[in-house]
Formats: structure tokens, C-alpha cells, sequence
């Protein structure tokens, strides 16, 4: 490759410090050309810690210069729509944080955006390149149909209800479950016929989604549980066959001729070699582990407890206490959720001229409208029609 695609990033705030900029930094297919945010003290702290063409509080300037191939957009999920717009007009190949858009007005309008754009739109639903679920999708694809799936999204958020937050007054199946609803069209391949949802006012949901083939799609969100235990889970069952995804790391095939388990290294290659070795058991309680030093944070604020997970066996050859953060960069031990493969491979379709593989804006506005028919379905206490009602 003779160059590297010139990434512009528009809103560089956590999610985007903590990941997008991280991959653009240490990927052989992109620099970082500029960064425009409105938070100087954010444009100061990226500057000196990373090549940066440029900062700037005016994204605009991004925009109009034609050395800028690729924008990122990592505002607040307000602005999504309008930025994405606005930059694929400009010409750029754009990857725009999820969801796509709040309401379906702004769907619409990101939609024609895309149709006439010269460059391509992705958005940031980066479930479809956890390694896991790749691997998964391509297993089920030997298997008949229908699928049993039920998944688990459930995590504390007490940040997000704080007055003031951002989240406070937003429902989590539009502004977070998008990413699972575009999960389950692209395990699927297909949408769904019907959906429903019953739950709490914004969180706290049970949600079904039915396909015409018979196969349902079961999510359970909210923000109850413990920190002490992994955020995701995912099982799918076919005739005689099973697989389950713990965390995106520890995986089960079962039933699959010559088929094996399987273990995914976290984010950024953190601990792998450990977790390789003793598998699940030390990513668990390395992971909370790590949690300790907030413990007095978590219980002051929240009334929040954090307990050291131990597990039943009575030899545990490892003793998380040995073990620290490695990489610097990193904001916890997480696991792979396919950010890094999402940013790279658009890079690399814009590079290389082909199709990019992520989420495009027929699949933003699918998980949009799935949300916003399940808050329909929630609202009226029944099942709806998909797509509409
Ligand atoms: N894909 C994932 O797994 C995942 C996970 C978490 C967050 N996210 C997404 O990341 C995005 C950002 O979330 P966050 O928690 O990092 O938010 P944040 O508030 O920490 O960051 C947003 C940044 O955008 C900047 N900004 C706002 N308006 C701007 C403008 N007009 N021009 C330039 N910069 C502007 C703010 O100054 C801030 O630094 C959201 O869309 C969220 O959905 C994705």
C-alpha cells in the first residue's frame, strides 16, 4: 500500500480515546490527520500524547480539506445524524458511532445522504466483527434452521441515570440494545416478522423478536446485576446443536461434529498468554480484579459493592493478584467486541477500493426501527408487525 488512509476525527471524547483514536494510532493503514472537538483540554491531552496532523474546535475545517479521506464521528448520539450527513456531502468516506440516528426523520435523511454520497457510510455496531461472533455465524451457517437465540445485555449504569447524563431520559434499546438488534439481523441474515418488548420505562426490557422460519430472537437488557459479572452473553440452539458466547471470550460449540471450544483473547491482546492458559476462571477475576481501586468510589457514590469472584475448584493454579495492566492505554479489561477489526477493515476498503463490511445505513435504520417498534410494542402492551405496524 502506497499510503495510508487520512482519518479526521469529530468528537474525540471517551469512547473515542479509549478505542477509535487507539486504533488509528497503531494501525499501518491510517493516520490521524485531525481531530476537532469542542473540549480543548481533550484536543491538548490527544495532541501530546499521539501524531496528530491537527486540532481543531471546528469541524468544519475537517470537512473542507481535501487531504481528509475518512471522518469518525464520535459526538453524542445528538449529533450522529446531522454530522453524517454533513460529511458524507463533503465527500468522505464516513464511520459514525451508533446508533445511526434518534427518530426515523433523521433515518430518512441519513439514507438519501448515502445514496448520493461518493463515499461510502459505516456505522459503529461493531458486534458483527467480535472474532467470536464471527466464528459463530459461520458454524450456524452448517446448521438448519430455526435458531433459538437468547442474549443478555445486562450491566450496572448508574453514571448514565445520574440527572444530567446524557442517558437520563433515553431508552437503552435505541441508544445501546441498537448494537444487539443489528446482531441479531446479521446472525440472522433476515428481519424479523414480529417484536415485542415489556419493561421498565427507559431499561430493564424483555424483548423477542419472531422470524417468518419459526426462529426467535430473545434479549434481556437492563442495568440490574454486579459489575462482577460479564456484561453479554449470547447462546443460539439449532436441531441437536448448541453454541454460547460468555463475555465475547469464552465460547462452547456443542453437538457440531469436529467441532472444539474456543477462547478469545481480550481487547488489545491484554493477558492473553494467561488467558489462554487458564482460561474463563482468570479472565473473570482478573477482570474484577481490576475493579478493586474503585471499590470506595463505587460505594460512596452508588452503595455499589465489588466482590472478588472465586470459583469452586479446589486448586486455582494462579493468583490474579500477580497480575497488572500491561498496556497502558487501556481503561479497563475488556473484552474484543470487534472495535478494532470495525475502524481497521473500513480503512482498508477505503485503501483498497472494495466494499467495505460493516454496517451500512439500511442496517443503521433496521436497528433504529427495531428499537423504535419494540418502544411501540412496549407502549401498547402487545406484539407489532415488523417492519411498521
Ligand atoms: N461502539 C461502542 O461499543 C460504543 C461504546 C460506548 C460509546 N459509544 C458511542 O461513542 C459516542 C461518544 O460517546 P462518549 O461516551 O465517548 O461521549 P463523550 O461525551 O465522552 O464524547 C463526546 C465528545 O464529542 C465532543 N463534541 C460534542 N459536540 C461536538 C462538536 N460539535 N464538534 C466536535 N466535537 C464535539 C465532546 O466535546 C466530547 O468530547 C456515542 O455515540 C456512543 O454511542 C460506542
Amino acid at each position: 500500500m502506497t499510503r495510508k488512509a487520512r482519518v479526521g476525527f469529530i468528537g474525540a471524547g471517551g469512547f473515542i480515546s479509549a478505542n477509535h483514536l487507539l486504533t488509528a494510532r497503531d494501525s499501518q493503514w491510517m493516520e490521524i490527520a485531525a481531530i476537532a472537538d469542542l473540549n480543548e483540554e481533550t484536543l491538548a491531552r490527544h495532541a501530546s500524547r499521539m501524531p496528530v496532523g491537527y486540532t481543531t474546535t471546528d469541524y468544519r475545517r475537517l470537512l473542507a480539506a481535501p487531504a481528509i479521506d475518512l471522518i469518525i464521528i464520535g459526538t453524542k448520539q445528538d449529533l450522529h445524524a446531522r454530522l453524517t450527513i454533513e460529511s458524507l456531502d463533503a465527500g468522505k468516506w464516513v464511520l459514525c458511532e451508533k446508533p445511526m440516528a434518534e427518530t426515523q426523520e433523521e433515518t430518512n435523511a441519513v439514507l438519501a445522504a448515502e445514496r448520493r454520497a461518493t463515499g461510502k457510510l459505516a456505522i459503529g455496531l461493531n458486534r458483527r466483527f467480535a472474532p467470536a461472533y464471527v466464528q459463530a455465524k459461520a458454524l450456524l451457517a452448517q446448521l438448519p434452521r430455526p435458531f433459538l437465540h437468547y442474549y443478555r445485555m445486562m450491566y450496572p449504569q448508574p453514571q448514565k441515570e445520574e440527572p444530567g447524563s446524557f442517558y437520563a431520559d433515553k431508552p437503552q434499546i435505541l441508544y445501546e440494545c441498537c448494537h444487539i438488534l443489528d446482531f441479531a439481523c446479521y446472525i440472522m441474515e433476515e428481519l424479523p416478522v414480529r417484536v415485542f418488548m415489556t419493561g421498565g420505562e427507559l431499561t430493564n426490557d424483555c424483548t423477542i423478536l419472531e422470524y417468518a422460519d419459526g426462529s426467535r430472537f430473545q434479549l434481556l437488557s437492563g442495568s440490574l446485576g454486579t459489575y462482577c459479572l460479564g456484561k453479554e452473553y449470547w447462546e443460539v440452539f439449532s436441531r441437536y446443536a448448541a453454541i454460547t458466547v460468555d463475555d465475547f471470550t469464552d465460547m462452547k460449540v456443542r453437538g457440531i461434529p469436529g467441532e472444539f471450544d474456543r477462547l478469545f483473547p481480550p481487547y488489545r491482546g491484554e493477558h492473553a498468554a494467561e488467558l489462554r492458559r487458564w482460561g474463563y476462571d482468570f479472565y473473570e477475576t482478573y477482570k474484577v480484579k481490576e475493579l478493586f481501586p474503585y471499590i470506595p468510589l463505587y460505594r460512596e457514590r452508588y452503595n455499589m459493592e465489588i466482590e472478588a469472584v472465586r470459583r469452586p475448584q479446589e486448586v486455582i493454579p494462579f493468583d490474579v493478584r500477580d497480575y497488572h495492566q500491561e498496556d497502558p492505554d487501556l481503561w479497563g479489561y475488556v473484552p474484543d467486541k470487534g472495535w478494532y477489526d470495525s475502524v481497521e477493515s473500513f480503512a482498508r476498503a477505503f485503501l483498497e477500493g472494495t466494499p467495505p463490511r460493516n454496517a451500512n445505513g439500511i442496517d443503521g435504520k433496521n436497528s433504529v426501527d427495531l428499537a423504535l417498534a419494540l418502544l411501540e410494542s412496549r407502549k401498547l402492551g402487545r406484539p407489532v408487525p415488523f417492519p411498521g405496524n
